[in-house]
């Protein structure tokens, strides 16, 4: 079993990066569907007892967010590799222009996202971390070590 945690500000591609390469074998935690806190420790609870690998898709751009899924594993023995999404306020402004309906949000909700983005880094308790860039529509994954 193992979790995946996507770290990125709003359409930095966390979801679809989901669809592409874990639909099959992981259960998608994702607060926008699941709506509370409560539903998302306690579908992430459900994982860990039942050893179900699942991917926590949320933006989780702070360190103090990441720290409560992160211990919560490791007192289970359970690795965490977290894959960082490149996060550059305009791409995504732009980005969310573009999209229809409840999926577009406030520009300010981006910025705002932006603003108090921490970078992870290995020691926060991460098995491994990858970088992940969106580029001419294919992601291209590596590893984020060297930037520790
Ligand atoms: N493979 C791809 N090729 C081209 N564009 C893509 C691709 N994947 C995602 N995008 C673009 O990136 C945008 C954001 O993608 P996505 O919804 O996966 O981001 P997100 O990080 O999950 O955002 P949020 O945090 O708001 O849920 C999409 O609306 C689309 O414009
Ligand atoms: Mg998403």
């Amino acid at each position: 079993m193992e979790i995946i945690m996507l770290i990125g500000i709003p359409a930095s591609g966390k979801s679809s990066f989901y669809q592409e390469r874990f639909a099959a074998s992981h259960l998608r935690i994702n607060r926008d569907m699941l709506k509370t806190q409560a539903r998302t420790s306690s579908l992430f609870e459900w994982c860990l007892a039942r050893k179900q690998s699942c991917v926590i898709d949320n933006t989780n751009t702070t360190r103090a967010v990441r720290s409560r899924w992160i211990t919560s594993a490791r007192e289970k023995d359970i690795p965490v590799i977290g894959f960082f999404f490149e996060s550059k306020l305009e791409v995504a402004l732009e980005r969310n222009r573009e999209r229809e309906g409840a999926a577009r949000i406030r520009d300010a909700g981006v910025s705002y996202l932006h603003s108090q983005l921490q970078l992870p880094s290995l020691g926060e308790g991460f098995f491994s971390l990858f970088f992940v860039r969106l580029a001419d529509s294919r992601f291209e994954v590596e590893p984020w070590n060297h930037f520790c």
